[in-house]
């Protein structure tokens, strides 16, 4: 889960991890857990998945542990930080998601009544604004933004950072075909600098194959630019995505029409 405004702690049998605006929550499948909010409403943007949700291999050495080029290391990592076991009896519901269905388990102690755990599975937090990014001279591709991967599908964080400092860079990003996967971007914070027609917890889908690029004028804008105060979350899969239908009710039906020159009848 990508916490994007509001604070609170996720319950769990592990114990109490707190959350705070910026925050990926990673928790493991089987952890039956519950959200508690502090604040009166909250956003998140939550993705699932059957497998599990790691760095990337890349980031990581032959044992395992985060190498010093990864954009982040074990220290920001945030785990479980109270345990106390909770014995009171009563009915306790606890919804079990498996094979697509979610089913009612009752249980008639609490089930997060638990004394201690052992071992390397436990959920953790992980700071958005601890990512380091990665920059360089010319424009550096998707990969550096990846924060996490799993069965075929990546998350990547775009951060706050220097454009690149080539005297003659041009900051926007290529013009490129995703012939690989579907992307949905999730924007959090600040001026997306390669789109128009967007604002904050925008949800963009690009289906694979359409070759896209910088909205008209936005690669000239971006000559001479310093940096960029963008917060984004993405989400690369490597399968076609489907847009279930409760879903078409909240789509632009001109954010396509956000790529043709501002003076075409183009409202964005
Ligand atoms: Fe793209």
């Amino acid at each position: 889960m990508y916490v994007h405004e509001g604070k609170g702690r996720i319950e769990s049998i592990f114990g109490e991890l707190s959350f705070y605006p910026g925050d990926y929550l990673v928790i493991p499948i089987g952890t039956t857990y519950r959200v508690l909010l502090e604040t009166k409403e909250a956003r998140f943007l939550v993705v699932e998945s059957n497998s599990a949700i790691v760095p990337p291999k890349r980031y990581r050495n032959e044992h395992g542990q985060l190498l010093e080029h990864s954009p982040y290391c074990e220290r920001d990592f945030r785990t479980p930080e109270k345990l106390e076991p909770k014995n009171e009896k009563g009915e306790y519901e606890v919804r079990v998601r498996a094979q697509g269905m979610l089913t009612s388990y009752l249980f008639d102690f609490h089930p997060l009544d638990v004394v201690g755990w052992d071992g390397y599975l436990f959920p953790y937090a992980f700071s958005i604004h601890d990512f380091e990014p990665i920059t360089g001279r010319v424009h550096q591709p998707p990969p550096v933004h990846q924060t996490f991967e799993a069965h075929n599908y990546v998350v990547c964080s775009f951060v706050p950072r220097l454009f690149d400092y080539h005297p003659q860079a041009i900051p926007a990003p290529y013009v490129h075909s995703n012939v690989d996967s579907d992307e949905v971007l999730y924007y959090a914070d600040g001026d997306f600098m390669s789109r128009r027609g967007i604002k904050e917890a925008s949800i963009t889908l690009h289906p694979s194959g359409l070759a896209h690029g910088p909205h008209p004028g936005k690669m000239e804008e971006s000559i001479g630019k310093k940096e960029t105060g963008e917060l984004a979350v993405m989400i690369d899969t490597f399968r076609p995505l489907k847009v279930v239908k409760q879903a078409c009710k909240y789509e632009d039906p001109d954010y396509m029409y956000s790529w043709l020159p501002k003076n075409e009848g183009n409202k964005h």
